[in-house]
């Protein structure tokens, strides 16, 4: 299925080769249509699907931005859906085929640091796998990745410090921190947000992980950034709609596509 997803993709790109991977999250798609070259709605690639979410479309969207020939995902598959883990990384693999070697990984998530505000920014410095699910499960793909991989840097630090630099340089407020997945699609409760704080996490979500991990398996440089859209259950005192995520989301779009095009010149 790989190969083939693979070979339609690359049939349709004609000669475009991305370089660079972007998952565009909850809210943030825009990215994707302001710069659009071509694109190619999910349903028809194998293997892949239709996106199922709110403010997540389903279109792999191919453009140039800042001189970098970039792919992105215009909509993800989420494990909460019902998609198998395998189905959430499958998009990865094909864009390592495709000869991505940075990937650029955005989500909403819930912030579990009490510092944080609705609409920051998060550069992800580390994650915590809670999803009791590892994509990595299953025969070994010897061609792309070892058996065991190590995990000490999955977001690349050099370009951790590179965004944070960008950050400054164009004037948009950084936070940093620990990225802790779980399933969804519920949000948390008060003890569980109290659980991943006394574990180490600054922001929850329900995705990013998974594909994080299969990226770096592979010898992908990995950049994750959240969008801090909620004090996550707990935090604050009020109780959280998916309406108040997309809402963040838009109000930190302008900031995030700044902060990501910048980013993307200096790759
Ligand atoms: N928890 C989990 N996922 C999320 C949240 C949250 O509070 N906000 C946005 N995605």
């Amino acid at each position: 299925m790989l190969e083939k997803a693979v070979e339609f993709v690359k049939d349709k790109m004609c000669d475009f080769k991305p370089q660079v991977g972007i998952i565009l999250g909850s809210g943030l798609g825009e990215l994707a249509d302001e710069y659009s070259k071509f694109s190619i709605d999910y349903k028809d690639i194998p293997g892949f699907e239709a996106s199922t979410v709110a403010g997540h479309k389903g279109k792999l969207v191919f453009a140039e931005i800042n001189g970098k020939n970039v792919v992105m995902m215009q909509g993800r598959f989420h494990f909460y859906e019902g998609h198998s883990i395998q189905k959430v990384v499958f998009p990865i693999k094909v864009m390592k085929k495709l000869g991505v070697e940075t990937l650029i990984i955005t989500n909403a998530a819930g912030g579990v640091n009490a510092s944080f505000n609705p609409s920051d920014l998060m550069v992800i410095t580390d994650h915590i796998n809670f999803m009791g699910q590892n994509p990595l499960v299953g025969k070994n793909d010897d061609s792309m990745g070892t058996r065991f991989p190590d995990m000490s840097e999955v977001y690349t630090p050099e370009y951790v410090e590179l965004v944070k630099k960008t950050g400054k340089e164009v004037g948009i407020d950084l936070q940093e921190g620990v990225y802790m997945a779980l399933t969804g699609p519920s949000y948390e409760t008060p003890s569980e947000v109290r659980m991943a704080r006394t574990l180490g996490a600054d922001a929850v979500g329900m995705s990013t992980v998974p594909e994080a991990m299969v990226a770096s398996w592979a010898g992908m440089k990995v950049i994750g950034i959240s969008c801090i859209c909620n004090s996550a259950a707990g935090v604050s005192t009020v109780g959280l709609s998916h309406e108040e995520v997309i809402k963040a989301a838009n109000k930190a779009k302008d900031k995030f596509k700044i902060l990501v095009k910048e980013v993307i010149k200096k790759l």
